[in-house]
């Protein structure tokens, strides 16, 4: 029997919101990966039709740079920045190189990085997407602006939330009026298509095999 959806994977059940907004083929985001999230790594993410994140976690400003040019060498293809606000000052440095290199779109991790700096990203062109742990900080992160959550439950490697996927997705849905993605414990197709019945509109991932793979090229 033949599918019910169109050939083109680009009007497909799976190309959702996320992907319109990224630019991306599948709905699903790289988990940055800080200390060992690679420019290969991104870019083989985003040659896939995925969106690869490049971490600034453990990363010099001037090296954060240098990932930027050298991702978009090995790809054409939409890429981001994940920022871990572990400091006013941080977050802003990050925000000014990620605008500076014209890259579209943020991801943030840990903490909220504040309204001036979702302000100032998004005055420049820039989508934020917040990763949230809790239906709290979904509300709060959509007030401030951001233009998709990304509901983290605590499967979700090394993250500090505490409530698991399968509960924070639906109860963040039902809260927000922006897109949301759920992340924490997905391990493959199948963990996608059941979040995506629960209401998000992807999933950010950060399998193993991938961690595996970044550390090698990084050391070469
Ligand atoms: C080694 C490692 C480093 C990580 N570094 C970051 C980071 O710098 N910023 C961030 O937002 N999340 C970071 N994460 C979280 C992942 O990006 C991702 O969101 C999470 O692992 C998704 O859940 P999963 O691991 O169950 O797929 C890290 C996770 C691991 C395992």
């Amino acid at each position: 029997m033949s599918s019910p959806y169109p050939a083109n994977r680009d009007t497909g059940p799976f190309h959702t919101e996320l992907c319109r907004m990224a630019s991306i083929r599948h709905p699903i985001i790289q988990g940055a990966l800080g200390g060992v999230g690679s420019p290969a790594l991104v870019a083989a993410v985003s040659n896939s039709g995925g969106l690869g994140v490049l971490p600034t976690w453990g990363v010099p400003l001037e090296q954060l740079r240098i990932n930027i040019r050298r991702t978009r060498e090995l790809t054409p293809r939409p890429f981001g920045i994940n920022i871990t606000p572990i400091g006013p000052s941080f977050a802003r440095t990050r925000a000014d190189v990620i605008v500076e290199e014209g890259v579209g779109v943020v991801t943030t991790g840990r903490a909220d990085p504040r309204q001036p700096i979702v302000s100032f990203l998004k005055q420049h062109g820039v989508r934020v997407i917040a990763v949230v742990p809790t239906v709290r900080h979904a509300r709060r992160m959509e007030t401030e602006g951001v233009d998709v959550v990304v509901a983290s439950g605590s499967e979700a490697g090394g993250h500090v939330g505490r409530v698991a996927t399968l509960p924070l997705v639906p109860q963040v849905v039902d809260v927000v009026k922006i897109p949301v993605v759920a992340a924490g414990g997905i391990a493959d197709g199948r963990g996608l298509v059941a979040v995506l019945f629960l209401g998000a509109c992807g999933i950010r991932w950060a399998p193993a095999s991938w961690l595996r793979w970044s550390v090698i090229p990084h050391r070469r």
